[in-house]
């Protein structure tokens, strides 16, 4: 979702703005504009579409030692140029990017600035109209960026450049995230570390309701009511290689290669020397003492959560409930007496988990965030963190993040149950390898997938993905990952489900994919694509080694029952990205999409 970039100091501001741009392309957007102040003025450059069209606005002589820069994803108004960030005061003294959403804008223009003309559709515009008020009656920029602040109701990431004054950026921040990053006679804005990667890896961690004053040499944090804040940075350790392509012609493809790597990566970093699972101490109390969990996440994310239920179910004993974080917020179900929450977010910023994670903390409960992004704001205000270990995930289609959820929450079950005393015939660190394995031997089989994915999905507008049991979860992430990417509809169902109405919408040639990994329903879910294939669907059944039938169009390595959605899901992916691809679709960066959901 938006991102924001911000430099002060003495290279090539407009360059370094615009690379700090597209390293948060991923994100999302549908424009883009970036404004570089020197001592003619304040020079905006805002552009619909993408940040290569910004680049051909960008007038090269534009230079500046001090710039800021946005990608915008639309909330309110369409994407145009005069919705783009970023936006200016009245007499073009503010300039100023906005990530988040301001909810009380409208009563803010009525009290502050009535009369006044507004030229975007944007929440945004009001801020910094209402900074340039309140400088003409008299406050200091300061003064003036904190009153505005202490009217704002909602979420925000700021960035704000005064014309008048060519040293310094004020940055304010409110449940969106934004990082400032320190430098060598530079100081950086951004809304993630590796946008500016390319300048520093030393970076500001930023509190709710904090606003910093960044010059060249000095970085100043203070709470709104201008007390100063002491604040070490701390270094980002990201691998700058890791954010690069390499010979992939998409992150995507690179992103679902990369999980046997991850999934060794997770077996690696969750045993000690002799080979047992490390988990903290306090982890494992805080699952024994609930009497109940409750797992809250969104789309990938909330698929994985439904097959961490099953695992820690089957194997700790412990009662789990899985809720879309966004119906969570609005319509808290009745808690159980002692209730743990576990957040599943890669990002670790997803605005509708994080509205459930203040509620539940105001309750005073606790919570456990399984995320991607240790210093993210999900873990950070989470009582517990467990990391994924994957690496930077790009492309907005989420690929290695959930199988690394998959493992660590088969990890996190296996533990708790082992502290229990609760004999399990399993050793996830040797299925782990195992799946490890049967990734590889999946990633290896492009040119099949490719086939698999014209014969059945290219050219339809529809698909059906049918499983039963974690093959039903894993049905529901696999259609996620076709219409995401390439606008295909894609529904999943439990095979039981069809008779009771989705079996109306199967014609001649509809395409069902359909998985058969787990043995109990290996009958039944085979009787289901009997039942479509009557009414002339075109069926792609994906089974597993040992559970395999006359027909099946693929079969995937075996591995153990519980462990297969992390296998047979990448059969799933791989169908989407080429089903995408050959559609000509931008995979890495579907339409209307946002790597990071940071608002509600
Ligand atoms: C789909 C996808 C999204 C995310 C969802 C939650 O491929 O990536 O459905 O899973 O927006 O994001 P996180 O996991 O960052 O909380």
């Amino acid at each position: 979702m938006c991102g924001i970039v911000g430099y002060i100091g003495d290279k090539d501001t407009k360059e370094i703005l615009l690379r700090g741009l597209e390293k948060l392309e991923y994100r999302g957007y549908d424009s883009a504009g970036i404004a570089v102040l020197n001592d003619e003025g304040v020079h905006v450059f805002k552009e619909k579409g993408r940040i290569a069209a910004l680049r051909e606005i960008v007038d090269p002589a534009s230079e500046g030692s001090i710039g800021i820069g946005h990608t915008r994803w639309a909330t309110h108004g369409v994407p145009n140029r005069v919705n783009a960030h970023p936006h200016q005061s009245s007499t073009s003294r503010f300039t100023l990017v906005h990530n988040g959403v301001i909810e009380n804008y409208e009563q803010l223009k009525r009290e502050f600035l009535s009369g006044h003309e507004f030229i975007s559709e944007t929440d945004t515009e009001v801020i910094v109209q209402m900074i340039e008020k309140f400088t003409e009656e008299g406050l200091s920029v300061e003064e003036a960026f904190r009153k505005a602040l202490q009217q704002l109701k909602g979420s925000y990431a700021i960035a704000l450049l005064d014309k008048q004054d060519q040293d310094t950026i004020y940055v304010a921040k409110n449940k969106s995230p934004l990082l400032v990053g320190v430098g060598e006679d530079c100081n950086v804005v951004a809304s993630d570390a590796m946008a500016m990667l390319q300048v520093t890896d030393q970076f500001l961690e930023l509190m709710d309701k904090e606003m910093v004053i960044v010059t060249k040499e000095s970085t100043t944090i203070k709470d709104l009511d201008g007390n100063v804040i002491a604040r070490q940075p701390y270094t980002a350790e990201i691998d700058a290689s890791d954010i690069e392509k390499g010979t992939y012609p998409h992150y995507m493809l690179k992103e679902i290669d990369e999980q046997p790597f991850v999934i060794r990566k997770i077996i690696q970093n969750y045993q000690d020397e002799s080979g047992k699972l490390k988990l903290d101490e306090s982890i494992r109390k805080a699952m024994k003492e609930a009497d109940r969990l409750y797992i809250v996440a969104s789309g990938t994310s909330y698929h994985a959560g439904l097959i961490g239920k099953q695992f820690i179910e089957k194997m700790a004993k412990i009662p789990v409930e899985v809720h879309i974080g966004s119906e969570f917020a609005y319509n808290m179900p009745l808690l159980s007496e002692n209730p743990l929450f576990i957040f599943i977010s890669q990002s670790g910023e997803t605005a509708d988990s994080r509205a459930v994670l203040v509620q539940i903390k105001k309750l005073g409960y606790k919570a456990l965030t399984i995320t991607n992004v240790p210093g993210s704001t999900l873990s950070r205000e989470a009582d517990f963190t467990l990391p994924l270990y994957a690496g930077p995930e790009i492309a907005v289609a989420s690929t290695k993040a959930y199988t690394a959820q998959l493992a660590v929450l088969a990890i996190l079950a296996v533990d708790v149950a082992q502290s229990k005393g609760i004999t399990l015939e399993f050793n996830p660190l040797k299925e782990l390898a195992i799946v490890a394995n049967a990734m590889e031997t999946m990633c290896d089989s492009k040119e099949e997938m490719t086939k698999i994915a014209d014969e059945y999905l290219s050219a339809h507008r529809n698909s059906f993905f049918l499983g039963r049991g974690v093959d039903f979860y894993v049905c529901l992430e696999g259609a996620l990952k076709l219409k995401e990417i390439s606008y295909i509809q894609a529904e999943g169902f439990a095979g039981g489900e069809l008779k009771h109405g989705p079996i109306a919408l199967i014609e001649t040639d509809t395409p069902v994919v359909a998985l058969a990994t787990q043995e109990n329903v290996n009958l039944s879910i085979r009787g289901n694509v009997k039942e479509v294939v009557a009414r002339g669907a075109n069926p792609c059944i994906i089974s597993m080694k040992g559970l395999e039938a006359e027909g099946d169009r693929f079969v995937i390595p075996a591995v153990h029952e519980l462990l297969a959605p992390l296998v047979s899901v990448v059969p799933l992916q791989l169908i989407s990205y080429y089903a995408a691809l050959h559609r000509g679709c931008d995979v890495d960066k579907p339409r209307n999409l946002a790597k990071s959901v940071t608002v509600e």
